[in-house]
């Protein structure tokens, strides 16, 4: 199975970006911990702080992978064109969130995205990308 994780903007600074929200590990070191937790899955991850980069990655996923977890970061509060691109995608879409985004802010309680997603994981850390890949490893 090829899994693909997308990260939008800001997420690049994990780790040290308010460390009380997003916590201290650098995604880098938890993909490492995702990946040797699931040996049976070709995981790949790709950030972009640009939208327009986010829909090119995207485009070039059609037809080559069974599953997208997108973090779509503050895009998925104002992009309608990364929507477009999602609904364009041939395979099931988690959308992850590591803040729980229905306790704070109300321009956040709203994404564009999770539309054309078949589950949100909102709240939970890093560890919802962990849950993401056992929903489509469930899938599959
Ligand atoms: C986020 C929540 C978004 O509102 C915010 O803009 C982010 C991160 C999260 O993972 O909790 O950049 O997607």
């Amino acid at each position: 199975m090829k899994i693909k994780i997308m990260n939008g903007p800001n997420l690049n600074l994990l780790g040290t970006r308010q460390p009380e929200l997003y916590g201290s590990t650098r995604f880098e070191d938890y993909f490492a911990t995702l990946s040797a937790h699931f040996p049976e899955v070709t995981l790949s991850y790709f950030q972009s702080n640009h939208e327009g980069a986010l829909i090119d990655e995207l485009q070039l996923m059609i037809g080559q992978y069974d599953g997208l977890i997108l973090n779509p970061a503050a895009y998925g509060h104002t992009s309608i064109a990364l929507a477009d691109a999602l609904a364009c995608l041939d395979m099931p879409i988690i959308e992850v969130h590591i803040s729980d985004i229905y306790q704070r802010e109300a321009y956040r309680q709203h994404t564009y995205t999770a539309a054309y997603a078949q589950h949100m994981i909102t709240g939970k850390g890093l560890e919802g990308y962990k849950e993401a890949i056992e929903k489509l490893l469930r899938k599959s």
